[in-house]
């Protein structure tokens, strides 16, 4: 099992504070989600769990959900996240030859997040740079026109 930064998650006492200020109300379930991951980084069982008890509702109703959204997640994730586009015009233009350099060059497959907790590789869609695909973004900076060679050069930068 991979270590991760924020395995630590979230203490109990800020979920029972986001929980109040939704005023543990059900169907504010998502926004509480989001909330909860903001903290912590990801869903953590324990956070799940305290969120379903808080709410009165089922754990599996919680995880449910949780792991609907793409946009939540329930494993710790890297301090930096490499989101590499997945659409067709940046698949065409070269993406594939893209996550290959970014999977040698960190040492994990898509999907996954290194050992030492400083990055997670996933796949999104369109960033909206259609005209400089291929592109990826990590955390809120994009990077476009990417050949693989630039690949280890960008990646510098976080290490
Ligand atoms: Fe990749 Fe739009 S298709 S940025």
């Amino acid at each position: 099992m991979e270590p991760a930064a924020k395995s630590a998650g979230v203490c109990p006492a800020k979920v029972s504070e986001i929980l109040a200020k939704y005023s543990r109300r059900p169907d504010a379930l998502v926004s509480i989600l989001h909330d909860v991951q903001k903290e912590a980084g990801y869903l953590s069982e324990e956070a799940i769990t305290e969120i379903a008890s808080g709410l009165d509702i089922p754990v599996s109703k919680v995880y449910g959900v949780a792991t609907f959204y793409t946009l939540f997640s329930t494993k710790p994730k890297g301090q930096y996240i490499i989101r590499v586009c997945e659409n067709a015009p940046c698949h065409v233009l070269g993406a594939k030859a893209i996550v290959e350099a970014l999977e040698k060059e960190l040492g994990i497959p898509m999907g996954g997040t290194t050992s030492d907790g400083k990055f997670t590789l996933e796949y999104t869609s369109c960033l909206g740079v259609c005209g400089v695909a291929p592109a990826i973004m990590i955390n809120e900076a994009v990077y476009g026109n990417l050949t693989p060679e630039r690949v280890p050069l960008i990646l510098k930068e976080y290490k």
